[in-house]
Formats: C-alpha cells, sequence, structure tokens
C-alpha cells in the first residue's frame, strides 16, 4: 500500500497543472491518498505522474477510484469511420492514435492539431475526468496544452458575465479536430446539450467558463452574428497563453485532468511518426450554472 506521507507534489507552471511524485500507480492506493491526490487535483487541475507502466486493468483500476468509469460515445454515422478504431475493443478504453494497421486507424484522433475543447462536451454529462498514458511518442510536437477555465472565468469582462448569466451555449459533436463544428444544418442526429456558459464546479465551488472552440457554437437566445462575436471573445479569452500549461510528453507519462474546469488541445507532430496514448474517462454529471 502506497503511504500518503511519499506524496509530493510539485507545480508545473502559474496557469495549472502539477506533478505528483511518490505514487506508483500500479499499487492498490490507500484512502488516505486518493484522497492527497484529489485534494492535488482540485487545486491544479491537470496532474502528471512520470515514469510509469501500467497495464489497461491498471489504468482503469486507477481511474475507478475516482468515480464510475466512461463508456466510449459512439461518433455520429457519418464520423464514425475515423472515430471508430480497429482496436476499440474495450468499451471504457479509447486509444488516441494515428497508428494504421493494414490502413486502418487502431484508434481515434489521428493525426494533427487538435483544437482545444471539453471531452464529450456535447453529451448532458460530459467526463468528468480524462486519464492519458503515453506508450508511443512522435520525436517532436504532439504536446498537450491545458487551458485553466477558473481563470478564464475571471477574466470575462464584467459587463459581458452580467449579459451571459443564466445563458447557455450549443455543443455538438460534429468536429474535425482543427475545424469548428457546423451547427447550421439539421443537427437532430447529432449528439448536442446545452450546457450554462457559467458552471459552477462541484467538487471546489468555484465557476468556470465553460466553452470551446472547437464544439460551442451558439449562443442560445441570441442574434446568431452577436452570438458568434461573443464566443469569438470567449474562445480567446480561454486561450490566453498565461492561462496554459503545455505538456510536452515523455515515455510513461500519465495525465489526468478535470473537463470541468479545463480545456485542452493538441499541438501538430510529424504524421509519420507513430503516436499512441491510452485514454479512460470517469464518468461526469448535469452541470449547473
Ligand atoms: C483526448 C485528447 C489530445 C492528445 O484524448 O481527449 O484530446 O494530445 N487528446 O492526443
Ligand atoms: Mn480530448
Amino acid at each position: 500500500m502506497q503511504d500518503v506521507l511519499d506524496i509530493q507534489v510539485v507545480p508545473l507552471s502559474p496557469a495549472c497543472g502539477a506533478e505528483i511524485r511518490g505514487v506508483d500507480l500500479t499499487k492498490p492506493l490507500s484512502r488516505e491518498t486518493v484522497e492527497a491526490i484529489r485534494d492535488a487535483w482540485d487545486k491544479h487541475l491537470v496532474l502528471v505522474f512520470r515514469g510509469q507502466n501500467v497495464t489497461q486493468e491498471q489504468q482503469l483500476t486507477f481511474a475507478s477510484y475516482f468515480g464510475d468509469l466512461g463508456s466510449r460515445k459512439k461518433a455520429p454515422e457519418p464520423l464514425r469511420a475515423r472515430a471508430e478504431g480497429a482496436q476499440q475493443d474495450h468499451e471504457k478504453v479509447l486509444l488516441v492514435s494515428n497508428i494504421k494497421e493494414n490502413g486502418v486507424p487502431i484508434g481515434a484522433f489521428g493525426e494533427g492539431e487538435f483544437w482545444f475543447h471539453i471531452d464529450s462536451g456535447y453529451s448532458a454529462t460530459p467526463y468528468r475526468y480524462t486519464f492519458l498514458y503515453a506508450l508511443e511518442l512522435p520525436s517532436t510536437g504532439g504536446n498537450t496544452m491545458f487551458s485553466n477555465m477558473y481563470k478564464a472565468y475571471d477574466a470575462v469582462p464584467e459587463a459581458l458575465k452580467r449579459k451571459l448569466t443564466g445563458k447557455r451555449a450549443l455543443h455538438i459533436h460534429e468536429y474535425n479536430r482543427a475545424r469548428q463544428a457546423d451547427a447550421s444544418g439539421d443537427i437532430s442526429n447529432i449528439p448536442h446539450y446545452y450546457h450554462p456558459v457559467f458552471v459552477t464546479h462541484p467538487g471546489t465551488g468555484n465557476k468556470t467558463l465553460f466553452v470551446d472552440r472547437l464544439m460551442t457554437t451558439a449562443l442560445e437566445g441570441f442574434d446568431p452574428a452577436e452570438g458568434a462575436a461573443i464566443l469569438d471573445q470567449l474562445y480567446d479569452i480561454g486561450e490566453r497563453r498565461e492561462f496554459i500549461y503545455e505538456h510536452v510528453w515523455q515515455h510513461g507519462d500519465f495525465l489526468m485532468w478535470d473537463n470541468r474546469c479545463t480545456i485542452h488541445a493538441r499541438t501538430d507532430f510529424p504524421k509519420e511518426q507513430r503516436r499512441l496514448l491510452r485514454r479512460c474517462t470517469v464518468e461526469g454529471d448535469l452541470l449547473r450554472e
């Protein structure tokens, strides 16, 4: 059993992110250790464990200390070929990879840049947490960036906060990683949901800005042009450099983040190089302002 006294929390940037040292994720963890990790998580939003060597089962066991494991969500029919990899054989696990075997992708999210987003933000109950473990990495790029959406909320001008209080925004699962979702046509067959623009984090009680450039496409109750202009302003606030921690992956890195108070993105990487990470999630709840 891991002793809570072994744990060290080392902040990684002024924005968010901390490295947790002294924890071996293959071992059963005591309740105190899990509580210490949870406290650090609420404070730092993104946690990094280096030099891990975890099996799929160990990853799922660790994630389940923090809630019910999330199931992979099926992509809408037109996107299915891209989102459903050949080796996606465990409903709680998603392989994030550009690798193809016999011309068939083994996982999801392929190559290239990936805009800022919230995992499954388009559902009524977006994943609370995501856990991502690096198995194969390119020699450069493919960094994952996290933005602190508490800081983004605080940076929204007061007049805009008043204007958007009580308002909701449309999140939709129609995206192409580096192109904004298109919600202009009939969206009845595309998963979507209206969430409050400002969400109170149930764990910390603090408000966050809950929009992202990739999948948040409209403000309810606004003229479309005005809504789009306001959203542009909000995306830009959410992506301010000073709110971002950029993670440069090393082999054996295990990351976990909170989707209610962060958005994340991926930088480009050489497409001829292999990149493979193993992802699992914890189910979320309805979000309130
Ligand atoms: C994800 C994700 C980014 C990356 O797994 O949800 O956004 O760096 N991954 O591949
Ligand atoms: Mn993601």
